[in-house]
């Protein structure tokens, strides 16, 4: 016959095992979970991707054919039918680009490279190259201190330069827009920066900006769909890191990210 202690011992035993099987149980559950999770996430790229590729074929045939009629048709029926055919025009361009720019997002994930050592120095300058065209109507001053070699996908770094740095010179109301990046390394992590002296940003927008379309100016004050900083976000997630910004309003704001040392996992 079991002793009153060997008995207890049973007991905390037997509880001990079904302690475990219980945490055992939730913890699949977790993993299943986190898996219908990435699946949901997959097929809703997938979705977004198709979606807008195939409605660029249309649209096409609709902005392409509201222009035609415009260009055909302008002052030859009434001044309503001019108005009319002109908000169709305008309406299918802003489309066109809404699609472009879903796409974009979404290609993010799914053209994404595999991260290799990158100098951030020359994705910086390829930035540069391609805002050539702002840089030079706004007179900006884009300057930096040496940038490091960090782990990345080379073309989603250039997108991500060019994102905020084109942000950093247009949310400039008049003056010539100084742009700074730098980074400081922090472990294997470097922190980069890139500081302007522009609009600013209020901080309850903080976050906001961050989201799909998400804009605080209008159209009309300064162009733009509100995809990019989207994209910073998704390219920065992609590699692991975090974006986020520092700001008053008319004091300029300063977005920052984090990238991995090139020698990280060397
Ligand atoms: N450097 C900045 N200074 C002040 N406001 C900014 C700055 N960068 C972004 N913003 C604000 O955040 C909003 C979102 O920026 P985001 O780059 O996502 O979109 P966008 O510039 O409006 O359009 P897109 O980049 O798609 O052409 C902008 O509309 C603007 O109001
Ligand atoms: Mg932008």
């Amino acid at each position: 016959m079991l002793s009153p202690l060997a008995s207890n011992e049973g007991i905390l035993v037997t509880a001990a095992i079904r302690d475990i099987t219980v945490r055992k149980g939730s913890e699949a559950q977790l993993v299943k979970k986190v898996e219908e999770l990435k699946r949901s996430n997959e097929e809703l790229e997938h979705f977004a991707n198709i979606a807008s590729h195939d409605l660029q074929e249309p649209l096409r045939m609709v902005a392409s054919y509201t222009q035609l009629l415009s260009r055909r048709y302008k002052g030859r029926l009434d001044s309503d039918a001019d108005d009319y055919i002109a908000f169709a025009v305008d309406g299918a361009s802003r489309m066109q680009r809404l699609i472009q720019d879903l796409l974009a997002y979404s290609r993010v994930g799914t053209k994404g490279q595999e991260l290799l050592p990158t100098s951030s120095e020359d994705a910086l300058s390829q930035s540069l190259r391609n805002l050539r065209g702002a840089i030079e109507e706004r007179s900006a001053s884009v300057t930096h201190d040496p940038l490091p070699m960090v782990l990345a996908d080379e073309t989603q770094l250039v997108q991500l330069f060019q994102n905020l740095i084109g942000n950093a010179i247009k949310y400039k109301e008049s003056g010539q827009p100084h742009v700074h990046i730098s980074a400081v390394k922090n472990h294997t992590m470097w922190k980069f920066a890139v500081k302007d002296d522009g609009l600013g940003i209020d901080p309850q927008y903080f976050e906001r900006i961050f989201g799909m379309f998400q804009r605080l100016h209008k159209r009309e004050e300064y162009a733009g769909t509100g995809i990019g900083l989207a994209i910073c976000k998704k390219i920065i997630e992609r590699h692991g890191g975090t974006i986020t910004v520092q700001s008053k309003l008319g004091e300029g704001s300063t977005f920052t990210f984090n990238l991995s040392d090139s020698e990280a996992t060397a």
